[in-house]
């Protein structure tokens, strides 16, 4: 439906000085891709890795960003700051993020529309916890995820963000969400945008699986319907398994 994306998130592993080496040997194992290749770093990675991307078909992501212009934000990184640097993507809303970093739907919504307005391109992380999945309210809780995350955002816009679904119980576990829950779930979502927008805004969204995707589940995953592409932590850190799950979207 969308256009394919395999994302890495490197979260909070690799160093500056091991990025370079690394960004190369993904750029030359994943030659020829089929999908977008990008790779999302830690800040202070960022410079290392935009220069190793430079001349390949490698994009450069981060993994946060403030939804402010500048100002007296001690230690945070603004758009403009990521724009000047040569980066592309922006991951909003990890549930990371919003366990241990105090996001909401209300500074997710803000960061996506400050990302689209300077011209990154948003990768917005919904999703729900095991207590959720089992009283039943996934896709209620992700309807609502949704409409916050993007609220105020016209048609437009909405065809440029990529939408990450990541069941948190499948995060790091090694638990995937099996192929029929994750489409189940992608699909919804796609229902829910031609709900709010309408059916080619919809199809025009990226939606991502994400959650412990890996060089042997990711064709599986990638197959389905509603699925565009991943976003991948743990795997993201070995370019060989990284190259594997690139390979798989066709
Ligand atoms: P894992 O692939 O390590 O489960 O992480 C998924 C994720 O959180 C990507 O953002």
């Amino acid at each position: 439906m969308g256009k394919y994306i395999i994302a890495g998130n490197w979260k909070m592993n690799k160093l500056p000085s091991e990025t370079y080496e690394f960004v190369k040997e993904v750029a030359e194992k994943t030659k020829g891709a089929s999908c977008e290749v990008v790779c999302c770093t830690p800040y202070v990675c960022l410079a290392p890795a935009i220069e190793a991307a430079k001349g390949t078909h490698v994009k450069i992501g981060a993994e946060n960003l403030h939804f402010e212009d500048s100002g007296a934000y001690t230690g945070e990184v603004s758009a403009d700051m990521l724009c000047d640097m040569g980066v592309n993507y922006v991951i909003i809303g990890h549930s990371e993020r919003r366990q241990y970093f105090a996001e909401t739907d209300e500074t997710v919504n803000k960061k996506t529309k400050k990302a689209l307005e300077k011209g990154l391109i948003p990768i917005v992380c919904v999703g729900e916890s095991l207590d959720e999945r089992e009283a039943g309210v996934t896709m209620d809780l992700i309807t609502m995820q949704v409409k916050k995350a993007f609220a105020g955002i016209n048609a437009d816009d909405m065809k440029k963000v990529v939408i990450a679904y990541e069941p948190i119980w499948a995060i790091g576990t090694g638990k995937t969400a099996t192929a029929d829950q994750a489409e189940e779930v992608c699909g919804g979502i796609r229902k829910v945008l031609s709900e709010l927008y309408d059916d080619a805004t919809a199809k025009a969204v990226t939606i991502q699986y994400g959650g412990s995707m890996n060089a042997k589940n990711a064709a599986e995953l990638l197959e389905k319907e509603n699925i565009d592409g991943g976003l991948i932590g743990g795997a993201s850190l070995k370019s060989e398994d990284f190259s594997i799950i690139v390979a798989a979207a066709k």
